[in-house]
């Protein structure tokens, strides 16, 4: 899937994105600083109705989120892995547990900097690539690892 937005259109990117993948749990975001990832979360979390603050976890590493879909609560792990070294560090940082809840289908993770652990990435998932198009434009590809 190949999507092209703008800040004006990202909803709508989100949307189609959600439709596309939502029962897939493990989303990885790659793409160069500033690129946007975290703009995509913010955007995708908006699109589930999500009522926590969404912002960078720079500094925490782990953000988690929640949104009520059928009247069920669900997690989101917002995780990103750019101040990781390796995967040893990643899974001392709680990373694998995030992953194994994903897995269990108990929770969604959204990844930035995914090649900094790729080893933990050992299942299926998506991974979506953010290109800078213009200042304003963006252009994402979504391709499924199995
Ligand atoms: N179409 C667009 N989609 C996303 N961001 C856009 C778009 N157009 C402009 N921008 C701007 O690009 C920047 C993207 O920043 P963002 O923090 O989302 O990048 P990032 O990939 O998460 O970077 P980092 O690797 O530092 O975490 C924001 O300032 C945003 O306003
Ligand atoms: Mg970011």
């Amino acid at each position: 899937m190949e999507l092209h937005y703008t800040l004006g259109t990202i909803g709508d990117a989100a949307k189609q994105l959600w439709e596309r993948f939502g029962a897939y749990r493990i989303f990885a975001f790659n793409g160069e600083m500033g690129a946007g990832k975290t703009t995509f979360i913010h955007a995708l979390c908006d699109h589930l109705q999500v009522q926590d603050t969404v912002s960078s976890p720079t500094f925490a590493l782990i953000n988690e989120y929640h949104f009520i879909n059928e009247g069920k609560d669900n997690t989101i792990y917002h995780l990103d892995w750019y101040r990781l070294k390796d995967t040893a560090e990643a899974i001392n940082a709680g990373m694998e547990d995030c992953i194994l809840q994903a897995k269990n289908k108990t929770a969604w993770c959204f990844i930035e900097w995914p090649e900094k652990a790729a080893a933990l990435l050992n299942l299926p998932h998506v991974s979506l690539s953010i290109e800078t198009v213009s200042n304003t434009e963006r252009k994402m590809i979504a391709t499924i690892i199995s």
